[in-house]
C-alpha cells in the first residue's frame, strides 16, 4: 500500500478534516473477540448459537452499548445496533457475522462486524452526526456450519426464508434452531427486516489468494457466485470386510467415493469458478471390518455462472443416482442451500472503488467466491462490499490473517463509504 498517499483526503467528506479509524482499536477488537471460543491451534470455534457464540454476541452488543447504539434483537436472534442519526430516515446500514466454522479464524465476518462499530466509534470521538441513522448488523448463522442454510439471519431479515421454517432448522448435532436461540438468550422480539436499509456494506477478508497473489490492496466486489448445497443419504448393506465377495456388496462409501471423484473431474472439466467440495461426511457403523451400511455426505459446488451451475447441480444428482444403483444402494437426496449468484449495484461497486483510490489503495474489482450476508441484502438495497487480501489464501482455518495495514484500509473505506451514504 502507498502509505503516504493515505493522508490524502478521502473523497466526498465535505468535511475539512477527514477523520480516519484506529487500527490499534480495531485489533484489539478482533483478538478480544477471538478469546471467546479460542482453540487451541490459534484458531476459534463458535458455531452458531453454541455456548460460544453467546458468549461472543454477549460481548459485542456490550462494545455496542457502550458506544451509545441502540440494540435490537429480532426474531432471528440478528442483532441490530443503531447510531441515531438527525432524521428518522432508513438506516445505512453495515455488519456481517460473528459465528465461525468449527475450526475458524479471527477474521471471517469478525472484522465486518468489528469495523462497523470503530466506524461509529471514530464518528462519536469526531463528533460528527449524519443525516440518516446507521446501523451495525450481526447476523445469525452464515455459516451454515452448524444449520443449513448459510446465510439464514439475512435470509429471514430480507424476506426470502419464512421465519418459521428457519427456527425449525435442525443442527448438524440435532438441536432445533428456534430452542437454541431461546437457550442462548437471543430470541428477540423484534421483527424481521422492519426496517429496510438504505443502502448495506460489508467489509469482509477475501478468504481466497487473489489479492495477495496480485499484490492489490482492496477488491471492490463485483458481487457473490451463486452456492448449490446438497446432502445425500446412502443406506447398503453392513457386512463382512473380509468375507462378501467385492462383486456382492452394497457398499455406502464405495458409491460416495464415486460420486467425490466424478465430482473433482466435473470442477476439471467445466474449468473457469466452477468448484465443488465433499466437506462433510458421517458413516455407520464406522469400523475397519466392517461395511458401512449408512453414509451421509455433502456436496458444496459453486459458480458464477447460473446457468453452468444449474448443469453442474443437474448434472451431480443424475450421476449420484446412477452410481448408488450401480452398487444396489438407495440414495436420497435433499437441498440445504441454493443461491443464484448476485450482482452488487453498480452506482455502490463504483463507489467503493472511488474511495479506496481515495484513501491511497491499489483497487481491483473482484467477484466473491464465499457466500456472504450482502449477497441476500443485495435484494433489499443497494448493496456492495470491500475486501481485503488474505494471507496465503487462508480462511475456515485457524491460520486465518489479514495484516493490520489491511485492516485499518479495509475499515477507513468503510467509513468513507459508510459515511458518504449517511449524509446523503
Ligand atoms: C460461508 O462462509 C461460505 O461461503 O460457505
Ligand atoms: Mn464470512
Ligand atoms: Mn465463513
Amino acid at each position: 500500500m502507498n502509505v503516504q498517499a493515505t493522508t490524502q483526503t478521502p473523497a466526498d467528506h465535505g468535511l475539512t478534516q477527514a477523520p480516519s479509524i484506529r487500527g490499534e482499536r480495531l485489533l484489539k477488537r478482533l483478538k478480544d473477540l477471538g478469546q471467546v471460543g479460542a482453540l487451541d491451534n490459534g484458531g476459534v470455534c463458535r458455531l452458531a448459537l453454541s455456548d460460544a457464540d453467546r458468549a461472543g454476541r454477549d460481548l459485542v452488543v456490550q462494545w455496542m452499548k457502550s458506544l451509545g447504539m441502540t440494540v435490537a434483537v429480532d426474531r432471528i436472534g440478528n442483532i441490530i445496533a443503531t447510531r441515531a442519526g438527525r432524521q428518522n430516515l432508513a438506516p445505512v446500514m453495515t455488519g456481517s457475522h460473528i459465528d465461525t466454522v468449527r475450526s475458524g479464524g479471527l477474521y471471517d465476518g469478525n472484522l465486518g462486524v468489528l469495523a462497523g462499530l470503530e466506524v461509529v466509534k471514530t464518528l462519536n470521538d469526531a463528533g460528527i452526526q449524519t443525516e440518516r441513522p446507521i446501523q451495525v448488523a450481526v447476523f445469525t448463522n452464515e455459516e451454515g456450519a452448524r444449520f443449513a442454510p448459510d446465510m439464514l439471519g439475512s435470509l429471514v431479515f430480507q424476506g426470502d426464508l419464512p421465519l418459521e421454517e428457519a427456527l425449525a432448522a435442525v443442527a448438524i448435532d440435532g438441536a432445533v434452531l428456534g430452542d437454541e436461540l431461546q437457550r442462548i438468550g437471543y430470541a428477540g422480539d423484534t421483527a424481521c427486516g422492519a426496517t429496510r436499509p438504505h443502502a448495506f456494506v460489508e467489509l469482509h477478508i477475501e478468504q481466497g489468494p487473489v489479492l495477495e497473489h496480485k499484490g492489490i490492496d482492496i477488491g471492490a466486489v463485483t458481487g457473490v457466485q451463486g452456492i448449490c448445497w446438497i446432502e445425500f443419504q446412502l443406506e447398503g448393506v453392513s457386512n463382512h470386510a473380509g468375507t462378501t465377495p467385492m462383486s456382492m456388496r452394497k457398499d455406502t462409501m464405495a458409491v460416495m467415493a464415486d460420486i467425490a471423484h466424478h465430482v473433482r473431474g466435473m470442477t476439471q472439466r467445466l474449468g473457469g469458478n466452477q468448484v465443488g467440495t465433499i466437506g462433510h461426511c458421517q458413516l455407520y457403523p464406522n469400523l475397519i471390518n466392517v461395511i458401512p451400511s449408512k453414509l451421509t455426505f455433502t456436496v458444496d459446488i459453486r459458480n458464477t455462472e447460473k446457468a453452468v451451475l444449474d448443469a453442474a447441480e443437474q448434472e451431480v444428482l443424475a450421476y449420484a443416482q446412477s452410481s448408488a444403483e450401480r452398487e444396489g444402494v438407495t440414495l436420497r437426496w435433499k437441498s440445504l442451500a441454493r443461491f443464484d449468484p448476485v450482482a452488487f449495484n453498480p452506482a455502490m461497486i463504483d463507489r467503493v472503488e472511488r474511495n479506496a483510490k481515495a484513501r491511497g489503495c491499489s483497487v481491483i474489482r473482484m467477484p466473491s467466491g464465499a457466500g456472504h450476508d450482502a449477497g441476500i441484502i443485495a435484494a433489499m438495497c443497494p448493496t456492495s462490499m470491500i475486501f481485503v487480501p488474505s494471507v496465503k489464501g487462508l480462511s475456515h482455518n485457524p491460520g486465518e490473517l489479514t495484516h493490520p495495514h489491511d485492516l485499518t484500509a479495509g475499515a477507513n473505506i468503510l467509513l468513507d463509504t459508510v459515511l458518504q451514504l449517511a449524509r446523503a
